[in-house]
């Protein structure tokens, strides 16, 4: 299911909006991404330090894994996997953030493939033990439902057992100061976050009619979230 224009609220088309999203990630805002978006905007804005969401993801994540949207591969580059040769795939909408994170993690020789979260994914007959999205759905359009369809989309794909994790910017609420509810608003007009109605208790409830084990904790403004795709571990 595509989100429609009326669904969303906004004036812009849908389709639109998705690639407005992720085009955002150019080579110059992926050079600085690091530093800037995960160094300094997540801990001093939205108020998760990038650990944070580093632990969450060693956490998480097995020696079988897709990650959605990866953006430079920080986390992935970073996190501790279980065994010294996993097998990870990578999805992104931007080949540019496709390319450059297939390249910082070429020592564990990733699969990289060009996919949109709101479509059906290509990934033939895989099967993945965990599933990472970090920083995605706040840039996907639609309410918190329809950007669930992700969630849909990535059910094909995982062993029984697997894990679907990540984190996201909440959006409107008491969790915001008033410094980043001003940088919220901003991203969400300039369309690189879609993000203002998308509530922690939304998030929990579409992935507890999913999967199960499933976790939601807030720290500042971000949800970290993993749950688990029912059958045995
Ligand atoms: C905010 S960055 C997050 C990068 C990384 N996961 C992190 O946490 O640092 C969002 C990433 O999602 C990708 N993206 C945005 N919309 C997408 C979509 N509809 N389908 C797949 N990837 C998308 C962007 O290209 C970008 O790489």
């Amino acid at each position: 299911m595509e989100p429609n224009q009326a669904q969303t609220g906004s004036p812009e088309p849908i389709e639109a909006r998705i690639q407005t999203a992720a085009a955002f990630y150019r080579r110059p805002m992926l050079a600085a991404y690091d530093l800037f978006v995960l160094g300094m905007m997540s801990r001093l804005m939205w108020r998760c330090p990038r650990g944070r969401m580093l632990a969450h993801y060693s956490r998480q994540v097995s020696s079988s894994h897709l990650d959605i949207g990866p953006g430079t591969g920080w986390f992935i580059n970073k996190c501790r996997f279980p065994s010294k040769a996993p097998s990870i795939t990578l999805m992104d909408l931007n080949e540019v953030a496709l390319a450059t994170s297939a390249h910082r993690i070429r020592r564990y020789h990733p699969e990289a493939l060009v996919g949109d979260a709101f479509k059906p994914f290509a990934l033939g007959t895989a099967k993945f033990d965990s599933v990472g999205m970090n920083f995605l759905l706040h840039c996907l359009p639609g309410s918190m439902r329809q950007k669930s369809v992700v969630f849909d989309h990535v059910m094909p794909f995982l062993q029984p057992g697997a894990r679907v994790f990540g984190s996201t910017v909440l959006g409107d609420g008491p969790h915001h100061t008033g410094r980043s509810a001003k940088l919220l608003a901003k991203l969400n007009r300039s369309g690189v976050f879609n993000n203002l109605d998308d509530r922690l208790e939304d998030l929990d409830e579409q992935l507890r009619a999913r999967f199960t084990d499933v976790e939601t904790a807030r720290s500042g403004a971000v949800c970290l979230f993993a749950a688990r795709f029912p059958g045995p571990r």
